[in-house]
């Protein structure tokens, strides 16, 4: 979702949630805020290349519309926190880590707007997914999250986990 103008954007999304089975659409589309209706846009606008929902939950893409192509994020993953500081978007943990046992990413990465670049970035403290990240002054703030992935259990000393959250709150200073 994305503010531009007098237009909101909302590119992808999920339709349908049964069971396991989610999908994930390509579709993009605006409210105008002075019409205060739904409008379509231009065709090279109206899709991106890949489905994606829960910001990308299997997909690892970076679409600017508008823009011809997709650029790949160093890895792959979904549920990510991601804000814009400068001229960067930052992007931190996430879900469907197949390498872990809980399922969530410590990764931090930022895209670079002017050199159209991803770099990639100290690792968090604690992998979680489903935060979010605000910036105040030169700092992103990273409040909480959950500390598995979404539907999965983990078992830690013989005891289950299951949608276990953490109090944890990052400081990262850009
Ligand atoms: C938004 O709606 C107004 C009123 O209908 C229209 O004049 C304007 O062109 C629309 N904005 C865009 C970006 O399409
Ligand atoms: C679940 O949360 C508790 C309390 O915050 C913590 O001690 C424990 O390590 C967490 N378990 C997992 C699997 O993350």
């Amino acid at each position: 979702m994305g503010v531009h103008d007098e237009l909101v954007y909302l590119a992808g999304g999920m339709t349908t949630l049964d069971g396991p089975y989610q999908d994930a659409v390509t579709t993009v589309t605006a409210f105008n805020t002075t019409s205060e209706k739904w409008q379509r846009l231009i065709e090279a606008a109206a899709n991106v290349p890949e489905g994606r929902q829960h910001a990308g939950r299997v997909a690892g893409t970076l679409f600017t519309l508008l823009e011809a192509g997709a650029r790949r994020m160093p890895t792959p993953r979904g549920g990510l926190a991601g804000t814009i500081a400068g001229a960067k978007l930052y992007t931190f943990g996430g879900e469907t880590n197949q390498q872990t046992v809980t399922g969530v990413f410590d990764d931090v990465e930022a895209f670079d707007f002017k050199t159209r670049e991803w770099t990639i970035l100290k690792l968090m403290t604690v992998p979680r997914h489903g935060s979010s990240a605000v910036v105040v002054g030169n700092k992103i703030y990273i409040p909480g999250g959950g500390l598995q992935q979404d539907g999965l259990t983990v078992v830690v000393d013989g005891i289950p986990h299951f949608l276990n959250t953490t109090n944890h709150f990052d400081v990262f200073t850009v």
